[in-house]
This record gives C-alpha cells, sequence and structure tokens, in this order.
C-alpha cells in the first residue's frame, strides 16, 4: 500500500531522514516511535507528498508519489486523512463547518447529505452535541476528536495522524489512541500514527518502526520489539 525506499531528507545541511526503509501493508496500524526531533512529522509528511525528498521514494499503491506534479498530488492527497500535530481547527468555525469543510470543499454534497454525514462521523466519534461549539470553547481533548473527524470525513483509505496524544494528560492520550484505532478499524484505513508515547503505541499498534536520529533501527509487532535484542529499542522501551 505504501512503501518508502532510501528515502534522504536534510534541511539546510541538517540531516533530518537518512535512507528510510518500510512499509505499511493495506489495513494495517503502523506506529512510528521515536524521541522529540528524530524526523517522525518530516517522514509523515513525505509520505503525504508535503514534503519532497532529496533522494529516495514513496510508493502509494505503486505509483511513486515523490515526482509528482502538484495537480496529480493534490489527487492522491484527498485520499488521505491527516491529522496534524497541532489539531489545526479554523478557530472562526464552529464544530460543524470545521468538520464539513472538507466535504465543502472537496465533494458537490448538498447542505442535507453533508449534515448526515457529519452527524455520522459525530456518532462514530463520540462528539454528538458540540456542533456548535467553537474551538476555544473545547477541551485539548475534544480538540483532537473533533480534528480526527474532520481528517476521516471523506472516507480516506488512508490515515496520518501526527502525535495524536502530544499535550493530553494520560486518560485523554488512552482515550484518543483507542478512538484512532476504533475509527481506523471501521472505516479500513491504512494507518500511520507518530508518537513519542510508549505505552499507547503498544496497545495499538499493528507494527512499531522506532526512529532514531532519521533511521529505522527496527520494525515490527510490538512482541518482536519486545524482544529486540538492540541496545537502543531496549533503553528506549524500558
Ligand atoms: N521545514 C523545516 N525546515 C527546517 N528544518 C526542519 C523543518 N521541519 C523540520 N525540521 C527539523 O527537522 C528535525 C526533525 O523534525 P520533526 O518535526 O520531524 O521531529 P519530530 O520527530 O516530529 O519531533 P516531535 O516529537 O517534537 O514532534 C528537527 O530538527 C526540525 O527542526
Ligand atoms: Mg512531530
Amino acid at each position: 500500500m505504501i512503501r518508502v525506499e532510501h528515502l534522504y531528507k536534510s534541511f539546510q545541511g541538517q540531516k533530518v531522514l537518512e535512507d528510510i526503509n518500510l512499509e505499511v501493508k493495506k489495513g494495517e496500524l503502523l506506529v512510528v516511535l521515536g524521541e522529540s526531533g528524530t524526523g517522525k512529522s518530516v517522514l509523515l509528511k513525505h509520505l503525504a507528498g508535503l514534503l519532497k525528498p532529496d533522494r529516495g521514494s514513496v510508493r502509494i499503491d505503486g505509483k511513486d508519489i515523490t515526482g509528482m506534479p502538484e495537480r496529480e498530488l493534490l489527487r492522491v492527497r484527498k485520499d488521505i486523512g491527516y491529522l496534524f500535530q497541532e489539531g489545526a481547527l479554523y478557530d472562526f468555525m464552529n464544530v460543524f463547518e470545521n468538520i464539513a469543510f472538507p466535504l465543502r470543499e472537496h465533494t458537490a454534497l448538498d447542505g442535507k447529505a453533508i449534515r448526515g454525514k457529519v452527524q455520522d462521523i459525530l456518532k462514530l466519534i463520540g462528539l454528538q452535541g458540540i456542533e456548535e461549539k467553537y474551538p476555544a470553547e473545547l477541551s485539548g481533548g475534544m480538540k483532537k476528536r473533533v480534528a480526527l473527524a474532520r481528517a476521516v470525513i471523506l472516507g480516506s483509505k488512508i490515515l496520518f495522524c501526527d502525535e495524536p496524544t502530544s499535550g493530553l494528560d494520560p486518560l485523554r492520550s488512552r482515550d484518543i489512541s483507542e478512538l484512532i484505532r476504533g475509527v481506523a478499524g471501521k472505516l479500513h484505513c491504512t494507518t500511520v500514527v507518530t508518537s513519542h508515547d510508549i505505552s499507547n503505541s503498544f496497545r495499538i499498534a499493528d507494527r512499531i518502526a522506532l526512529l532514531q536520529d532519521g533511521r529505522v533501527v527496527a520494525i515490527g509487532t510490538p512482541s518482536e520489539i519486545r524482544a529486540s535484542r538492540n541496545v537502543f529499542v531496549q533503553e528506549f522501551i524500558a
């Protein structure tokens, strides 16, 4: 489904990604786990074609997106739900308008159909009755939920979530992690989540890729990662 080969990226001479190789299988949930600043967000942006690598390829369904013209890339991106690290809700729109926004931008659905879809997704996310609220009136956990609703409203088959638990307390972190797992399962998404939250990563991942200094130092199922003899892996998950 998604295949990354020999991906390199530097910013002003600073190496951020160094020979990243990994594959995300159809319908699987991969967590890219690593410390702050190791390149998780930069990697995720490459997977969505938001950044261009210096070298290497990103294939989605066999198509290399790294050299694609912007017009074609827009079509690819339409099929990707992206939950940004900062949530990125529009402050001047209420919850309903935020979630409906991709439908208004990318579909020809009428008002009634849009209302129906937003209601369905709010039910799926467990957030009914807050349509009229503005982002400033929501807790951090609710904002993440609304951003997740917006990320999946178009029914994309690919879902990227960048640090969905950052800034949340342990309970809320667990909730949003399990919600992502549940929603991705129900919508049959191929999902990549970045995180530095070890316990929740092990809880929801089909596989984990451990990133360190822009390299994948280990990749495997949670039990394979736990059993790894790599010293860095053992120290990281200890
Ligand atoms: N657009 C950019 N221009 C220059 N440097 C960048 C850019 N984006 C990221 N970087 C640098 O790349 C490195 C990796 O950043 P990245 O945001 O991917 O880290 P991260 O693993 O997501 O960290 P965190 O866990 O804090 O979100 C950092 O040193 C960052 O300063
Ligand atoms: Mg990040």
